[in-house]
Formats: C-alpha cells, structure tokens, sequence
C-alpha cells in the first residue's frame, strides 16, 4: 500500500512515467495484448536500435543513407534558400546531416523529439559542424500539436523531414493524423519529406526483424525489463520468446513476445494472466509502396513531388507540398 502511494505521487510527478503506466496496463488488460513500440525506446533500447541499424539483415537504414547520399542534391532542391529545416523525431539527426549538407542557407534546423536531452547535446554537436545555421531543438510529442520557435515560424516557408520509416510504426489512421497534425504545424506552403520501407518479399522482411544474432529479440524483449524496472513488474525474459513475421494481407511486419507458458506477471500492482503461446504485440511496421503512401497523403492534403529509392528498390524517400 505503501509502495502504491509513493509510485503514485512519483507518477504525478513526471508525467511520462504515468503515460507508460497507464498505456501498459491498457495494453496488457486487453485481447489480444500490445504494448504501443514507441516505449522500445529507453536509454538500452536505444542502444539496442543502433545495433539493429548496423546488422547486415537490416537493410532500411543504409537503403535511406544510400538514397540520401546519391539523391541528397535533387532531394535539397526541394528546399529553398531562407527555408526552416523541421524534423520530427529526430533523435540522433544522422540523416537531417546529409540533408543540411546538401541544403542551401536555411533560416534554421529545428529537431523535435520527445526526449529533450538527446536533441540538446545533438545541437551542440550540430552548432559546432554547421557554425552558420541556426539550431532550435524543440521537445515536443511529433504526434500532437506544438508551436514551433519564432525563427521557424518567420521564415519564407517550412520543410518537415521524417525520415526512418517511422511513419511505419503508425496505423495507417495514425499516419493519416500525423501528417494532418504536420500540416497545421508547418503552415502554407510546405513541403514534408518522408522516408518509408517499401513493400518488398516476406523473405528479406522475415530476416530484416529475425537477425542471425539475436538483436531484434533483445530489443523486443528490453521491452519487458523496461516494465520491470519503471513498473515494478515481474516478467521473467526466459519464459517469453521474441515472434516477427511479415503480415502480407495487411503489408507489415508484426513483432510479438509469445509466452512460453501459461503464467501470471505482476505489472503495477496488478495481475495479468498469460495463456501457453499467447503474445503482446510489441510492434507494427508498416510497408507502403510508392503509391500507397502518395493516396494516404493525398487523403489529407499533401501532394506528390517525387519519390527516390535505393537501387533495390527496398526504401524511399516521398516528397508531398501541402494543397492550398
Ligand atoms: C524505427 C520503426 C523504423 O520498424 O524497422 C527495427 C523499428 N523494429 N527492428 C522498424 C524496428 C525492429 C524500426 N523503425
């Protein structure tokens, strides 16, 4: 009891901690169970990401560097001189880095993301490579509304970037909301680039999120040591097993932690019953294909500029201007 109020107090606190509660239980009470992916990323599970993006399984991040180091020029193009640069979730800005490369002198480069402290210490980074450009770092959740600095919102127009496929992680409902939300943010006139995983055989996603050396599954399974750390659970990792398949009907990668047994697991506090092989769905990933995404983005405004993949055609990068 004790320990309830203090966690309670503690929740009221900082709110995230009690967003991460609410939505873990949420999740868990629910059939079939799921955990929403964005809480894969605590300090570990970042980490973890970083090596998935290195695998030689895992072809989506060099596929968008590749597209972005031989299409950078044609891409920047697309962002006029006195132009704010907007990324949202932008954590490490190793791609928006290509970009500002190849982009023309910008009124400024303004990351968003959910965790402060990485874009503060990447903007210091970023003010000493790029000493001319103007870096506003803003903490904000990309998928509801935020202002954005003064500077970005006088500049002759604004550019959203939203690389990594993380549009994938989205319900196709939930991306058709984020890009109405990114329209109200950046205002008339803009454009937004955005990078997707294309639809491609289930034999190379298969692999992409079943890595030889077991990274993915540490990544998923992080996922439960979060919720024993932060929530006072009782997961034990060695009875839960890391599940990813490519969904065809529905063109996304599924990612599940199946029970190996039928148990009990204590999350704050409460009692969540598991069957013999039942899962939490831990991820969706989405697939679009060029087509796919321009509809989407039509549905809500954005129009078709261009599109660039890689040479195997495993990723692109879709550019749309916002319908007057
Ligand atoms: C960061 C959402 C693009 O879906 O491929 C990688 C996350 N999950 N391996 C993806 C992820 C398992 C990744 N995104």
């Amino acid at each position: 009891m004790v320990a309830a109020v203090a966690r309670r107090h503690v929740s009221l606190q900082s709110p995230h901690v009690s967003e991460f509660e609410a939505d873990v239980l949420e999740g868990l009470r629910a059939t079939p169970k799921h955990v929403p992916a964005k809480y894969f990323y605590d300090a570990a599970g970042s980490q973890l990401f970083e090596r998935i993006t290195e695998l030689p399984e895992y072809y989506p991040t060099r596929c968008e560097i590749s597209i972005l180091r031989s299409h950078g020029a044609d891409i920047a193009k697309l962002i006029p001189p006195g132009a704010a640069l907007v990324e949202f979730g932008s954590g490490s800005s190793k791609k928006a880095r290509i970009l500002l490369s190849a982009a023309p002198k910008l009124a400024a480069y303004v990351p968003v993301d959910i965790c402060g402290e990485m874009i503060e210490q990447e903007a210091v980074e970023l003010r000493t490579d790029f000493p001319d450009l103007k870096v506003l770092p803003v903490t904000a959740d990309i998928c509801k509304p935020f202002e954005l600095p003064e500077e970005a919102r006088d500049a002759a127009v604004r550019i959203g970037f939203f690389p990594g496929s993380t549009i994938g992680n989205f319900e196709p409902h939930e991306a058709s909301a984020f890009l109405r939300n990114a329209a109200n943010i950046l205002g008339r006139g803009s454009t937004i680039i955005i990078g997707a995983d294309l639809i491609k055989s289930a034999d190379v996603l298969n692999a992409a999120y079943n890595d030889a050396e077991g990274i993915t599954a540490q990544f998923n399974l992080n996922l439960l040591t979060r919720i024993n750390r932060e929530l006072g659970g009782t997961f034990q990792l060695q009875t839960f097993e890391h599940h990813a398949f490519y969904n065809r009907e529905r063109h996304r990668v599924e990612m599940h932690l199946a029970s190996l047994k039928r148990q009990k697991v204590k999350v704050a506090g409460e009692t969540i019953e598991f069957r013999t092989g039942e899962t939490i769905q831990t991820e969706n990933s989405y697939k679009y294909s060029v087509e796919s995404l321009s509809a989407l983005a039509r549905g809500v405004g954005w129009f078709p500029l261009g599109a660039w993949t890689d040479t195997s055609k495993f990723f692109s990068i879709q550019a749309f201007k916002l319908g007057m």
